[in-house]
C-alpha cells in the first residue's frame, strides 16, 4: 500500500482515498457538484468499468484506480480531446521511470503491444470524469490477457503516490491544451501513435470497417484509408490492429 498522504497535488486539487468502491468514476460522478480538481482513488475497486462497456479488473495492491473531475472551459464538442491529453499525462507519467509507451488511439497506453494503462473519460453536463487505471506491480497476469505493469517494464517497484503526483501534474498541464494548445498535444500524441500506417479493423455498433491508419486528425480524430476512401472516426469506435 502506498502512502497517500506523500501524493503531490497541483494547486486546489484534493484527493479522497477510498479503502473499496464499485468505480472511483461513479464515486466522482456522485460528487459532480465539487469544484474541479477533485481526485477519488480507491484501493481496491470492485465493478471497474472500461471503454464500449467492457469490466475493467485491477489486482488489489498492485494498480492504480482513480478518477479526475474536471471542468473544462472550453466547448463541450472539443472535451473528448481530453482522451488524448490523459493518455500523454500517462505517458509523460511513465517516461519519469524510463518506460516510453505508446498511445493506441484514443488513449490506450501499450509497451510492445501489452496494455499497461487504460482511460475511460467520461462527460456530464459541465463536468468530465477522468478515470485512469495503471499496473503498478503486478508481475504475473492472467494466461491469456496481453498486459504489462511498470514493475515488469522498469525491473523495480515503483511508489503509487509518486506516480500518481507525476500523472495529476501532467494531468493538470495537458488538460489545459485542448484548445488553443491542441497543436503541441497533438504533436506528442502522433510521436507516440501505434496505430500509424497499421492496417486496423474499427467497429462501430454492427459495422465492421477495416483499412490503414494514415493519422490522427488535427481534431483528434483517427483517419483511416477504407476501400470506400479516406474516412474520419470519432473517440467512440473500437480500433484493433489486424
Ligand atoms: C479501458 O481500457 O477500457 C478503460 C479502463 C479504465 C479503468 C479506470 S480504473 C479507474 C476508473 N474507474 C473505472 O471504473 N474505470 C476507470
Amino acid at each position: 500500500m502506498s502512502d497517500w498522504q506523500d501524493v503531490m497535488l497541483p494547486p486546489g486539487w484534493r484527493l479522497v482515498v477510498l479503502e473499496e468502491t464499485g468505480s472511483t468514476n461513479d464515486e466522482v460522478r456522485l460528487r459532480c457538484q465539487d469544484e474541479a480538481g477533485l481526485v477519488v482513488l480507491a484501493e481496491k475497486q470492485t465493478a471497474g468499468r472500461g471503454r464500449r462497456g467492457a469490466a475493467w479488473l485491477s489486482i488489489e495492491g498492485e494498480s492504480l484506480t482513480f478518477s479526475v473531475l474536471l471542468r473544462p472551459s472550453e466547448p463541450k464538442a472539443i472535451w473528448p480531446r481530453l482522451s488524448l491529453a490523459a493518455g500523454m499525462a500517462v505517458a509523460d507519467a511513465l517516461g519519469r521511470y524510463g518506460i516510453e509507451a505508446e498511445i493506441k488511439w484514443p488513449n490506450d497506453l501499450l509497451i510492445g503491444g501489452k496494455k499497461i494503462s487504460g482511460i475511460l473519460v467520461e462527460a456530464g453536463a459541465d463536468y468530465v470524469v477522468v478515470g485512469i487505471g495503471l499496473n503498478l506491480g503486478t508481475l504475473q497476469f492472467p494466461e491469456g490477457l496481453e498486459a504489462t505493469s511498470m514493475a515488469m517494464e522498469s525491473g523495480r517497484s515503483v511508489q503509487g503516490a509518486e506516480v500518481l503526483s507525476f500523472i495529476l501534474t501532467a494531468l493538470d498541464g495537458w488538460s489545459r491544451e485542448i484548445g488553443g494548445g491542441f497543436p503541441d498535444l497533438l504533436k506528442r500524441v502522433r510521436e507516440r501513435c501505434a496505430l500509424s500506417g497499421r492496417q486496423v479493423r474499427l467497429i462501430s455498433g454492427n459495422r465492421v470497417v477495416e483499412g490503414q491508419v494514415v493519422q490522427i486528425g488535427n481534431s483528434g480524430e483517427l483517419i483511416v484509408n477504407t476501400p470506400d476512401g479516406p474516412k474520419s472516426f470519432l473517440q467512440a469506435h473500437e480500433v484493433r490492429p489486424i
